[in-house]
Order: C-alpha cells, then sequence, then structure tokens
C-alpha cells in the first residue's frame, strides 16, 4: 500500500492505538491528537512498560478517554475486555511498536492487554516499529515482520535517521504524519466495497435424524463459513448464513437461518439463493439420510442393526445448475487426490472456484482456527499457506471481489 502524507478523513473511526515501552512513545501522544483532529474516536491500550516512557495522563487527557493497562482495574476490579476492544477498533495501530512486542505478536503470546486485544481484534492491524538500527536488522526482528506481513498486518516501515541510542541508520519510527496517513489509507482499502452484494453462506454440519434422540452427523464446527459470513458482511454485503449445527455466535451484521437436515439446508439455501448475487457453500451436507425417521426411540435388540439410507438433495449441484450469472463458491474437503477430486467438483457442481482443504494437512479441516487452502478455478491454482480461518476468509472474500 501506497502511504501518503496528506491530511486523512478519519470521521467516526475508531482506533484503538497501542503503545509499547520505546523511546519513541513520546511520538505518540502527537500521534494520537493527528488521529483525533483527523476525526477518528481514539482510545489506547499501553503496555507496562509503556508507562515508563510516556505518562497514561498525557495520553488519556489527548485521547480523551481512560487509559487501558492491565485486564482488570485494580481500582474496582472491572475487567477490560480485549474482545470487545477490538470489535470496537476499525484499526488496531501499534506505534511504537518495540522488537519484543512484534515478537511476541508473531508468536501469539497474550502476556498483556495490547496482546491479548491483538490476538482477537477482527480489524485491520498496523504496527509502526521503533528500534536500534542493530535490533530492527536482525534476522529475529524481520523474520517476525515478514511471518507479521504474511498474516496481513501491515506494517509503517521505520526510517533512516538518528536514533535514541547516538547511531544512525534504519529503527527510527516513522513520523506521526506518516503513519496517520497510513492509517487512512489502509481504512479507505477496506471499506464496504461489497455494499448493495448479497450472499448465501451454508455453513456447519448437517443433523439427519435417526429417531427422536439418535442422527447422523460429521465433525464441521462451522468455522470457515462463519469466518466467511463475517468477512462478506464486514466488506458491507447483506449476508444469509444459512447454518447447521454449531456453538458459534453469528457474526455481526449477518442474518442468520438455522437449519438441521440437509432438507431443510436445501429449502433454505435455494429460497435465499435467488435475490442473490452470489453464495458460498461452506457446509458440511450429509451425503445421506435415513430413508425413514423412527416416531419413537429405537430399542436395542441383540443382532446387529441395519438403518436404509438414501441420497440428499446436492445443495451446491442445485444452485449450481439455475446460477446464470450469479458467482459461487464451493469447498472439498478430501483426503486423497485432492486436486482430481476438486477439480472434478468445480466442473460437476458448476463453481467459478473451489476451495480445496486436504485433511493431510496439519493445521487443515475440521474444529481447529486455521487452515491451510487451495484456491482452485479454470485457469489455475493458488496455494495458500496455513493460517488463520478468518485470514482465509479474507483472502477468499478478496478473490470474489475480484470476480464480482
Ligand atoms: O461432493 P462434496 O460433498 O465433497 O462437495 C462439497 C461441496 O458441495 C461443498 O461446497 C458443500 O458445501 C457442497 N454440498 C452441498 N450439498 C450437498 C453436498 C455438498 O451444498 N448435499
Amino acid at each position: 500500500m501506497e502511504s501518503t502524507t496528506q491530511r486523512p478523513d478519519l470521521r467516526g473511526r475508531h482506533i484503538l492505538l497501542g503503545i509499547t515501552g520505546s523511546i519513541a512513545a513520546y511520538k505518540a501522544a502527537v500521534l494520537c491528537r493527528l488521529l483525533k483532529t483527523a476525526g477518528a474516536e481514539v482510545r489506547v491500550v499501553m503496555t507496562p512498560l509503556a508507562k515508563q516512557f510516556i505518562t497514561p495522563l498525557t495520553m488519556a487527557t489527548l485521547s480523551k478517554n481512560p487509559i487501558l493497562v492491565e485486564f482488570f482495574d485494580p481500582e474496582n476490579g472491572a475487567w477490560n475486555s480485549h474482545v470487545s476492544l477490538g470489535e470496537w477498533a476499525d484499526c488496531l495501530l501499534i506505534a511504537p511498536a518495540t522488537a519484543n512486542t512484534l515478537a511476541k505478536m508473531a508468536c501469539g503470546i497474550a502476556d498483556n492487554l495490547l496482546l491479548t486485544t491483538y490476538l482477537s481484534a477482527r480489524c485491520p492491524v498496523a504496527v509502526a516499529p521503533a528500534m536500534d538500527l542493530d535490533m530492527y536488522a536482525h534476522t529475529a526482528t524481520q523474520q517476525n515482520l515478514r511471518t507479521l506481513a504474511e498474516r496481513g498486518v501491515r506494517i509503517v516501515e521505520p526510517a533512516e535517521g538518528e536514533l535514541a541510542s547516538g547511531l544512525t541508520g534504519k529503527g527510527r519510527m516513522a513520523e506521526p504524519e506518516t503513519i496517520a496517513a497510513f492509517v487512512g489509507d489502509l481504512l479507505d482499502e477496506k471499506k464496504k466495497s461489497l455494499l448493495g452484494k448479497r450472499f448465501v453462506v451454508t455453513a456447519g454440519a448437517t443433523i439427519e435424524p435417526i429417531d427422536p434422540v439418535r442422527f447422523i452427523s460429521n465433525h464441521s464446527t462451522g468455522k470457515m463459513g462463519y469466518a466467511i459470513a463475517g468477512e462478506l458482511a464486514r466488506r458491507g454485503a447483506a449476508v444469509t448464513l444459512v447454518s447447521g449445527r454449531t456453538t458459534l455466535a453469528t457474526p455481526s451484521g449477518v442474518d442468520r437461518v438455522e437449519t438441521l437436515s440437509a432438507a431443510e439446508m436445501y429449502e433454505a439455501a435455494t429460497a435465499a439463493f435467488d435475490a442473490a448475487d452470489g453464495a458460498v457453500m461452506c457446509a458440511a451436507v450429509a451425503d445421506y439420510t435415513p430413508t425413514e425417521v423412527a416416531d419413537h426411540k429405537m430399542k436395542k435388540g441383540d443382532g446387529e442393526l441395519t438403518i436404509a439410507l438414501r441420497r440428499t438433495r446436492d445443495i451446491a449441484a442445485e444452485l449450481g445448475a439455475r446460477k446464470g450469472g450469479r458467482l459461487l463458491v464451493g469447498f472439498a474437503l478430501e483426503t486423497h487426490d485432492e486436486e482430481a477430486h476438486a477439480e472434478s467438483k468445480l466442473d460437476r457442481k458448476n463453481f467459478d472456484f473451489i476451495v480445496l482443504n486436504s485433511l493431510r494437512d496439519a493445521g487443515a479441516g475440521f474444529r481447529g482456527d486455521t487452515n491451510k487452502v487451495t484456491l482452485i478455478d479454470r485457469t489455475g491454482r493458488e496455494a495458500l499457506p496455513l493460517m488463520s480461518k478468518r485470514e482465509v476468509a479474507a483472502r477468499i472474500v478478496d478473490k470474489i471481489e475480484t470476480l464480482l
């Protein structure tokens, strides 16, 4: 992203400013003022060490909000929720970001309020590194920065110049004007690019009843589909999330339709598809359902039990057959001959692209918070590294945007 030093327009934006223990923390005061003058609401989270470099009183006065440092307010025991801070923010900006905080972010260490907030934040995250030139150039720091960049963290490059140590080189935090402009650009990029578009997302496992007590289902948690629904909504799309069984909370701005069986999911998804611009088929839909559902709990006997099953309808294939100019994205979870199977589904179900995950890859598939996928369309394949499901969702929605 090109950064300009024009004055950004941050009216109505929520900026969470993280300050870590660097001598450059004094510049955070100017930065906070600039963000406020640009119209942003600013809340400040400081690491415990940052308080040695700039006082909470200064930052509270400039941001016009109490400063957050600890998990609990020592006075009254009130819980400073990192989750709600993350939800509140349109952007988490850590400036200055020390080598120590960057390393902890790269490792997922969560030993202070700022780091827990980073780990739960769904908004864009930007860091402005500030450190001595040798610390900045160190392979560990460079590797951590690369890791963070791969995960979508935006880095405001430090400048060359005189450092607090007396040495001269790269590591000096970018000037507050540059950082404020960078945040403005970053938020502009994330403007509601899908405003006016309507999507259907299916997610979670279906439940096929055998009797009033038992059912056939699978291990899908719905996390991937919910992350996609949330990302589409964040970018302004109207989203109908046709959900099977899951324990997840509905992402904000998403309209959730509860279903259980494949038949119910079929009805809800096909009904919503007509008015949609596209659909993402993420649900793990049972391929078979019991031919008959017993009215009463089936009693056990001594012998074997056979349950007759019939095929369910393929929701994705049905939407593919009637999709017209709509966009259709499918998933394939495979255990062998992965790419060949995914490509055959791409054609059979008339998807625009298919997201392949293999159960053979560590960190991919059910339950976890990470996934490793390959995006396959008719022109080629793009293998993505292991990343959080939230980041995978962002990449899938990026591709949707390019195809719309
Ligand atoms: O054929 P398979 O189940 O592997 O295809 C997976 C893709 O098809 C996924 O996108 C899944 O959500 C969708 N699907 C569906 N309805 C079914 C079976 C699969 O929408 N009955």
